[in-house]
């Protein structure tokens, strides 16, 4: 996987080639990122430049050709004459360290870590550069995970010496030829997570950062570089929860260099001597077709990267009732929805926000962990006992992170929260600094003791605002601050989860902290508080690039959503969070028992193919998603705005052996009768007011089969497409339409048909 030969560096996964070498001037010169090669040499693999351009500075003043601005780099380093983003500057003494040369490699050197790092990597190696000046000395970490086709980089540096580093920057670079890239990256806010945006690759500098103290959802920290002409594509991504930066620099030569790592904003670090100073790790990834692309990224997550219990573990179907009740709610009542949602299908329960002391609205309340008597008469380990005797896993809310000022820890403890200057609030709520040991330990005690004392079977850790005043009585230099609070969360999350086998699901309202450094902790990750399957489609579509179906939480709620107004069909509620680990989140007590029926139905059907839709290989174009496991694919064309008499559409399968024949059928869905007032009187000869009691009544007992359609096709006629039943068209009724409307639907599900052609 790793082969060395004079100073080559190749570095193969099962599809891909990572090659670089030492030049004469001891420099990490990139040669090619891209299929996987066997045996080509240097001599093949280099730059061809003859003679020097102009305005260059040399490296070597007897070598025209050794200007580094011109060069493909593994470290990018100031002052030597490259002028492209740099990803290094580093202090000592009044003196940059600016001349990295290259002094030896080791190969598999095992370290422990304090950042989230991708497990059982199949080869690791280590290269070694060093300043002769500063005598500062880099090790550039380079892992192969080669059954994933994922690399992962980072750098570590030591101060060997007896004075301080300050490292202002320190960030893994990436240097590539352009080949027509166009950028694909994803951005949102609240409610409007991770959309994709798509932009032919500028000259000059493309930035994708945060500031937040968190990953954030206004800009993910992943993104895809696609050439337009080869669909050749490298996506890059960063194992951390807190500001990072990428930029992306296309150069008038047409090079391309990613720089990645913390930002260099809200950073500045003091290295004390012996000390050791790791930066995040950037995975990255290359193939043909981001599909592709994105799948190696989800075998990475699923396989080396979520704690290894749940590599392959089938995620439980929740019942959340947040939407449902928000903070008014009691024992009773909760036990009513648990007893429904366990007829249902559910399978965990999962207690939000609202249970402890002072907790009836977000004004006040967090950092407390007593339960609130007058909600939970009998104690919380009652009703804990209560949902488990029912046969489901027991969840709980916590926001460890934060503290109202209305709160016991805050009025003995007012230190504890972030804001030396002036105190700014988000939700209401302030921060606890966890550069701070005591804070730290705090709470670490108080949610272990939860977990113990309540049998907790899965934590929502939420975090729900930005971080203002960043700056902290616990350290010196106030630009430490955002990586040292990141720093001391992943302590935190370390010391209660790992060994543990607790369900992690990470959340920031919603998906303002949805990434890699998360994941390493816990193994599922609230997309986002929009619940609005329509909207669904672009935050899912979105993560669903960067992250797999198992890790991406997605709800059914009420048919009215509480985000956008907008009403959708239960069946595509469902039909979108099936692509994700479904759970339920609407009020139960007012479900119609035709309602109860159908999502009964929905969870039997999805458990039947949990496997395939939390594990299968992902792909989607436009609104089709499709998922493939063990002979098994299932394809949901998802339907925004209807038009008039809308053109025949196909069904069109991916990956399908040509040969084969497969067998296609439609998933069961109902369709309730009063989504169709009026016109219903087309279908039952019966004239029913449409605002009537009487329909009211029809449509709680009584709901139609939507039209089925089942077929037998070969693979290569299913990669070509098979026409599916027409839509309505304003014409009539007939059960084998498919009513639609805005917002429909439909699921089919593709399996092989024993004889072949
Ligand atoms: C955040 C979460 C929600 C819910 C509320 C509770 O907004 O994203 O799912 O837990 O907090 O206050």
């Amino acid at each position: 996987m790793i082969k060395i030969e004079n100073q080559l560096f190749h570095l193969q996964t099962k599809e891909s080639s990572y090659i670089f070498c030492v030049d004469k001037h001891g420099k990490l010169i990139h040669l090619y990122y891209g299929q996987r090669l066997e045996n080509d040499n240097e001599e093949a693999l280099g730059q061809h430049q003859i003679i020097g351009v102009g305005s260059s500075v040399l490296y070597d003043k007897t070598d025209t050709t050794s200007s580094m601005n011109m060069k493909l780099l593994e470290l990018s380093e100031p002052q030597i004459g490259d002028y492209r983003v740099l990803s290094t500057d580093i202090w000592s003494d009044k003196q940059q360290a600016t001349d990295f040369k290259y002094v030896g490699y080791e190969l598999d050197k095992v370290f422990q870590s304090d950042l989230p790092r991708g497990h059982e990597a199949s080869e690791r190696l280590s290269i070694y550069v060093e300043d002769s000046l500063t005598g500062v000395r880099l090790e550039l970490v380079y892992e192969v995970f080669y059954d994933s086709n994922v690399l992962s980089r980072y750098l570590v540096v030591t101060n060997t010496g007896i004075d301080d580093l300050v490292i202002s920057n320190l960030g893994v670079n990436v240097d590539l030829m352009n080949d027509n890239f166009e950028l694909l990256s994803y951005h949102g806010g609240w409610i409007r997570e991770a959309h994709e945006y798509v932009n032919d690759l500028g000259m000059g500098r493309s930035v994708i950062a945060s500031t937040t103290t968190s990953t954030s959802n206004q800009h993910q920290p992943g993104f895809f570089l696609r050439s337009k002409d080869s669909n050749d594509v490298y996506g890059f991504n960063l194992i951390y929860s807190g500001n990072h930066m990428s930029v992306i620099e296309r150069t008038p030569h047409e090079m391309v260099r990613v720089v990645s790592g913390v930002n260099p904003e809200t950073f500045q670090w003091t290295l004390k001597s012996n000390e050791r100073y790791e930066t995040p790790s950037l995975i990255m990834s290359y193939s043909k077709g981001i599909n592709k692309v994105s799948q190696n990224f989800h075998h990475f997550i699923n396989q080396h990267l979520v704690p290894k219990p749940w590599a392959n573990k089938e995620r439980p179907i929740t019942y959340n009732h947040w939407e449902a009740t928000f903070f008014d709610y009691n024992e009773k009542k909760l036990l009513k929805y648990a007893r429904s949602a366990k007829e249902l299908g559910c399978e965990l329960f999962v207690l939000d926000d609202g249970w402890f002391t002072e907790r009836n609205n977000d004004l006040s309340g967090l950092s407390n962990y007593q339960v609130d008597p007058k909600k939970f008469p009998h104690g919380m380990k009652h009703f804990s006992n209560k949902i488990h005797e029912l046969g489901m896993l027991f969840g709980i809310w916590v926001e460890p992170e934060m503290v109202s000022e209305k709160s016991e820890l805050y009025r003995q403890h007012p230190e504890y929260a972030l804001g030396v200057r002036d105190k700014r609030y988000g939700r209401n709520q302030l921060v606890l600094d966890l550069t701070i040991q005591e804070v730290r330990d705090y709470i670490v005690l108080n949610v272990k003791n939860l977990v113990e004392e309540y049998s907790v079977d899965y934590i929502k850790w939420d975090m729900n605002r930005h971080i203002s005043d960043t700056e902290s009585l616990a350290i010196n230099h106030g630009k430490e601050f955002s990586h040292r609070y990141i720093l001391g969360l992943y302590d935190i999350l370390e010391r209660i989860f790992v060994g543990s086998d607790v369900l992690l699901e990470s959340c920031s309202s919603g998906g303002n902290r949805f990434d890699l450094g998360m994941l390493a902790y816990g193994a599922q990750v609230w997309s986002s508080d929009d619940t609005d399957p329509i909207e669904r489609l672009s935050i899912q579509g979105g993560l669903s690039r960067l992250y797999p179906l198992s890790v991406i939480s997605a709800h059914v709620a009420s048919e009215l959503s509480q985000q956008t107004l907008r009403r959708t069909p239960l069946s595509t509620r469902f039909n979108v969070a099936s692509f994700g680990v479904l759970g339920y989140e609407l009020d139960l007590t007012y479900l119609t028992s035709v309602e109860k029926k159908e999502i009964k139905a929905q969870t039997d059907w999805y458990k039947q193919y949990r496997k395939v839709f939390q594990f299968g290989l992902f792909t989607q174009h436009n609104n089709v998603w499709q998922v493939t496991l063990d002979g098994i694919t299932i394809v949901g064309i998802f339907q925004k705005l209807t038009s008039a008499s809308p053109p025949s559409d196909r069904l069109r399968v991916v990956g399908l052996d040509p040969k084969k024949l497969y067998h296609v059928s439609s998933k069961p869905q109902r369709i309730f009768i009063d989504r169709y007032k009026e016109l219903i009187k087309h279908v039952i000869p019966l004239d029913i007011n449409p605002s009537g009691k009487l329909m009211e009544l029809t449509n709680q007992y009584f709901s139609l089969q939507d039209q089925q359609q089942e077929l037998i096709a070969s693979g290569a006629l299913l990669e070509a497409g098979i026409w599916l039943n027409s839509q309505y068209l304003g014409t009539g009724y007939d059960k084998q339409l498919r009513l639609w409307g805005d917002f429909g639907s439909t699921l089919y599900v593709i399996t092989e048909k024993e004889n072949t052609l």
